[in-house]
């Protein structure tokens, strides 16, 4: 009697364990065909590059989900950085009020365009390398503003650059509308949203540009 228990136990075990384990392996199969699906609609590197283009008019009834928000800012944060010190910071801004009063004082930021996002890039001042060093947050958070630029366009969404630093008057009213503190500064507003506009993207390639081993 007590065999014929410990031998159910024993076969109730190893269903449950079978049944979880096709489980697992359903779900990665599906994560993994998803990733491929991704993978496939999603442009390559060089693709993505070549046909990035600023956008500055927006479809307004497409706001950008949080997911898509996560993966640009993955992609800035993936940027090359002096010395690793990652000397950026971003504002992520949806609220419309807030919107419009950075497209005051910012008037090539494109609320009015329809753009329903805008990042807020802001560097360290003191980025821990001080000296001559100390300037190369300009550098690291614009790597980060490229990245953030190709990303934007390879999840299908347009944004174009709006310069901030070094032009004070603009500096000034975006700290104060961002909060954001001394020791920080905003280097660009980057507008975001779903194209309504398809510009072709600028041919920009001049070899006399390139000097061969001298100039
Ligand atoms: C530092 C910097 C500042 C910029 N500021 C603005 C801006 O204030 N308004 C704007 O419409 N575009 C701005 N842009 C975008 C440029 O106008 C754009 O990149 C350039 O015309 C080349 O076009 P493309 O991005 O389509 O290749 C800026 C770009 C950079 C790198």
């Amino acid at each position: 009697m007590k065999s014929k228990i410990v031998k159910s136990v024993i076969a109730a075990v190893c269903i449950a364990a079978i049944a979880a384990l096709s489980v697992a392996l359903v779900s990665s199969r599906r994560e993994l065909a998803a990733a491929k699906a991704k993978m496939a609609s999603e442009p390559s590197v060089f693709d993505a590059i070549a046909t990035r283009t600023s956008i500055r008019m927006f479809d307004r009834t497409r706001p950008v989900g949080e997911e898509l928000i996560e993966r640009m800012l993955r992609a800035a944060m993936a940027a090359p950085t002096a010395v690793n010190k990652q000397p950026w910071e971003f504002v992520v801004v949806t609220d419309k009020p807030t919107l419009d009063a950075l497209s005051k004082v910012h008037p090539n930021a494109r609320i009015e365009n329809g753009a329903t996002l805008v990042i807020a890039v802001c560097g360290a001042t003191d980025n821990g390398l001080g000296g001559r060093g100390k300037e190369f947050w300009i550098q690291d958070c614009s790597a980060a503003t490229e990245n953030l630029l190709l990303a934007a366009h390879g999840l299908g969404l347009g944004a174009v650059w709006c310069g901030v630093y070094p032009i004070e008057e603009r500096i000034a009213p975006i700290r104060e509308i961002l909060a954001i503190p001394e020791g920080y500064i905003p280097l660009n507003l980057v507008t975001i949203g779903y194209p309504a506009q398809h510009p072709a993207p600028k041919d920009k390639w001049k070899p006399e540009k390139v000097h061969k081993e001298r100039w």
